[in-house]
C-alpha cells in the first residue's frame, strides 16, 4: 500500500521549518553570501528548536523525527540558504547519524548532545588533496603509539572544517591491508588540536565553510576510535549513505527555491504587453522546472521511506542524490532565464541559487560516482576499480 499523504506530525515539522527558514534564515543570505560570513547566529537559533538534531533520539538530544521530516527540514532549509543547509548536512546526516550508528554508548553520550544543542560543529574528514571519489585510496596513516595513536595527514575540502570543534576523521591503521586498513577517529580539537586552512574564492555557498585540515602527528586516546580497526571505509559508507540524501533534499530545496523566484518574478514583470508568466515558452521552462522538481521530491522521500524501515537504501539514494542535485541545477537556471538580465545580478537571488547548485554534482560522491553505483546495482558488474 503506498501513501503519499504526510503525516499531522510531519506536516507541522514542514510548516515549523519553512517558516523558520523564511524569517531567519532566508532574509540575510545575499548579505552572507557576499561577505562569506558564516551562520554562526543562525545555527544558535535553529538549536533551541531541534534543527540541529532531527533524526537523533530525544534520549541524545534530538528531536527523533522519521527520515521523512527530516528531509522536509533539510528542503526547507535549502530553500532559503544552501550554505546553512551544507552545515547542517555535515552536522547531522554525516557526523551525528554516523555516530549515533557506530559508536559506542560513551561516545553517543559524548557527542551528540553538544550537537543537537549546536554547542560544537563538527565535520567530516574523508577527502584528501590527492584521494577524492576514490576513497578507498585516501592516504593519511594512524600510527599506534602507545594506549592511543597518533593521526597524520591532510584533508581538503572539509564543509565545517575551520569551525568545527570535532573532526570525525578517516586514516590508514594499516596500509598493507589497503582499505581494510582505514580506522576512524573522533577527534576533539580542545583535547587533541588539529589546523586548519580556510579555502576562499568559492563559485557558490561562500557563507558556508570548506577547509584543509591539517593533522601533523595529532595525538588521539584509543577511546577516540569510532567503530573497530579496519572498519573505517564501511563506516564513511554508511556515513555518506547518510549525507547524499541530506544533499538530495536540499536539492529538492533549491529547485523549489528557483520555482517560486520564477513565479513571483515572471506574474509581475511584463513583456509584449502581459505578464510574462502569460508567454508559452515561460511556462515551459516553469512547468519543467515543476515537474522535475516533484518527481525529485519523491525519489527523496521514496529513499526515506525505506531509512524509516531501516533496510539498505544505497542504490535508492544514490538516484536521489544523483537525480535532484542535476534537476536543482537545471531549476536555477531556467529561473535565471525567467528573469533575464536580472537575473545575472544578486539583486535577485537567483543566480547565487545557480552557483551554490553547482557543487551538489561534486560534493559527498560526484554525479559520475552515483552513476557507478547505480550502474553496479543495474548490470552487477563492477565498473569502479
Ligand atoms: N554501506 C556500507 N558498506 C559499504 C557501502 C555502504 N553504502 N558501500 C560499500 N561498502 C563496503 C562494501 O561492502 C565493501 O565491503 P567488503 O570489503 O566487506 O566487501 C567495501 O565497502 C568496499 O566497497 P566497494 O567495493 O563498493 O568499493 P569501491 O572502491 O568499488 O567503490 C566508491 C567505492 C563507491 C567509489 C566510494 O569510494 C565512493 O563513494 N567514492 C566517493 C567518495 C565521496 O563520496 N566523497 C565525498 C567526500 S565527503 C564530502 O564531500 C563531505 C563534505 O564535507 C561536503
Amino acid at each position: 500500500m503506498m501513501d503519499f499523504d504526510l503525516s499531522p506530525e510531519q506536516d507541522a515539522i514542514r510548516k515549523l521549518a519553512n517558516e523558520f527558514a523564511d524569517r531567519e534564515i532566508a532574509p540575510g543570505a545575499r548579505e552572507r553570501d557576499r561577505g562569506e560570513i558564516f551562520p554562526h547566529e543562525i545555527l544558535k537559533k535553529m538549536a533551541p528548536i531541534g534543527l540541529l538534531g532531527g533524526p537523533i533520539p530525544e534520549q541524545y538530544g534530538g528531536m527523533g523525527v522519521d527520515y521523512i521530516s527530516h528531509a522536509i527540514i533539510t528542503e526547507a532549509i535549502g530553500r532559503a540558504d544552501s550554505s546553512v543547509r551544507t552545515t547542517l548536512s555535515v552536522q547531522i546526516s554525516l557526523v551525528e547519524l554516523t555516530i549515533l550508528k557506530f559508536g559506542t554508548e560513551e561516545q553517543k553520550r559524548a557527542w551528540l548532545p553538544r550537537l543537537c544543542k549546536g554547542e560544537i560543529i563538527a565535520c567530516f574528514g574523508l577527502t584528501e588533496p590527492e584521494v577524492g571519489s576514490d576513497a578507498t585510496k585516501l592516504r593519511a596513516t594512524a600510527k599506534r603509539d602507545g594506549e592511543g595513536w597518533v593521526i597524520r595527514g591532510r584533508k581538503t575540502w572539509i564543509s565545517n572544517g575551520s569551525v568545527s570543534k570535532l573532526a570525525l576523521v578517516f586514516a590508514n591503521a594499516d596500509p598493507d591491508k589497503g582499505y581494510k586498513g582505514i580506522t576512524a577517529f573522533l577527534i576533539d580539537r580542545e583535547r587533541s588540536p588539529y589546523g586548519s586552512a580556510a579555502i576562499h574564492g568559492k563559485l557558490g555557498l561562500r557563507s558556508s565553510d570548506s577547509s584543509e585540515l591539517i593533522l601533523d602527528d595529532v595525538r588521539v586516546p584509543d577511546s577516540a576510535r569510532l567503530g573497530e580497526v579496519g572498519e573505517g571505509f564501511k563506516i564513511a559508507m554508511a556515513g555518506l549513505d547518510s549525507g547524499r540524501y541530506s544533499v538530495a533534499a536540499g536539492a529538492v530545496g533549491q529547485a523549489q527555491a528557483a520555482i517560486d523566484a520564477s513565479i513571483t518574478y515572471s506574474t509581475q514583470r511584463k513583456a509584449f504587453g502581459k505578464p510574462i508568466a502569460g508567454h508559452q515558452l515561460v511556462q515551459e521552462l516553469i512547468a519543467d522546472m515543476v515537474v522535475e522538481t516533484e518527481a525529485a521530491r519523491l525519489l527523496v522521500w521514496r529513499a526515506g521511506h525505506l531509512k524509516n524501515k531501516g533496510v539498505p537504501s544505497t542504490r535508492e539514494t544514490s538516484i536521489a542524490k544523483l537525480y535532484a542535485s542535476e534537476i536543482a541545477q537545471r531549476a536555477c537556471d531556467g529561473a535565471i532565464q525567467v528573469h533575464g538580465g536580472y537575473g545575472f545580478s544578486d539583486e535577485f537571488p537567483v543566480e547565487r541559487y545557480w552557483r551554490d547548485a553547482r557543487v551538489n554534482r561534486l560534493y559527498e560522491g560526484t554525479t559520475q560516482i552515483q552513476k557507478l553505483i547505480i550502474g553496479r546495482f543495474a548490470t552487477g558488474i563492477d565498473a569502479i576499480g
